[in-house]
């Protein structure tokens, strides 16, 4: 599973690219809004710190601007990937940009039959949202298997499931269990995924009896002995 980091946050994204674990960024208008910057400055800097894909969203309504806005910024950099609602005119703007080697990210997407729609439409990823689901008591992680389900089922689909509006790592695990290939995640869960109380307290006690033992690895590479220096 691909990991995206779902933010416009440039320090954040610096913090979390340093980990080597990061594939791809999505970023939307509010989370652009949150960052008070400039949009192009901002997608500058993430494209030139992550390789992988980066959304960036187009704001026009009707097709025809949403084409020229996304061919606008696809001019920033070769992995950026316009992001366009699940809408008729967002679902007609991503057939031309795709055709035009652009990679689309169709967003807002809260069902099978609106995910069959862009994968037809030649979308490079799907985004349903699964936490807004949940807030309205809908089965958000059933959605993710609905459309991993019948995207199988038709194997000229390239279209890949980017899960979004992601809450917690349960969400992350299940989807992934489910064969999802991308989850977006805020900054705080892929901080939580790294966590259990079990392994901060395994370590403390393995790091107290280390201590015991008075030795240092380095200290030992360092004298010759096991070293792999001359
Ligand atoms: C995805 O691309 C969206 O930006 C995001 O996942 C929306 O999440 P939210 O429901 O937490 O706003």
């Amino acid at each position: 599973m691909k990991f995206f980091i779902d933010t416009a946050d440039v320090g954040e994204i610096r913090e979390l690219a340093d980990t080597g674990l990061l594939d791809g960024v999505t970023t939307n208008p509010s989370l652009v809004a949150k960052s008070g910057r400039d949009f192009f400055e901002v997608l500058e800097e993430i494209c030139a710190l992550v390789p992988g894909p980066v959304s960036a969203e187009v704001t026009g309504t009707d097709s025809q601007t949403m084409i020229a806005e996304g061919r606008a910024l696809a001019k920033l950099a070769t992995n950026i990937t316009v992001k366009v609602p699940l809408t008729v005119d967002g679902l007609k703007a991503c057939k031309v940009l795709t055709a035009e080697g652009t990679m689309v990210n169709v967003t807002l997407c809260f069902s099978a039959a609106q995910a069959l729609l862009a994968a037809k439409a030649g979308a490079t990823f799907i985004s349903p949202f699964i936490g807004r689901l949940d807030d309205l008591s809908q089965d958000g992680l059933g959605l993710i298997a609905d459309i991993v389900q019948i995207y199988a089922a038709y194997p000229q689909i390239e279209t890949e499931v980017l899960v979004a509006s992601v809450r917690h790592p349960l969400h992350v695990v299940e989807a992934a269990k489910m064969g999802a290939h991308v989850a977006t995640l805020p900054p705080a869960v892929l901080k939580a995924m790294f966590k259990h109380p079990l392994t901060d307290k395994g370590l403390d006690a393995f790091l107290k009896d280390w201590e015991k033992t008075g030795q240092s690895i380095l200290d030992r590479a360092g004298k010759g002995k096991g070293a792999n220096a001359a």
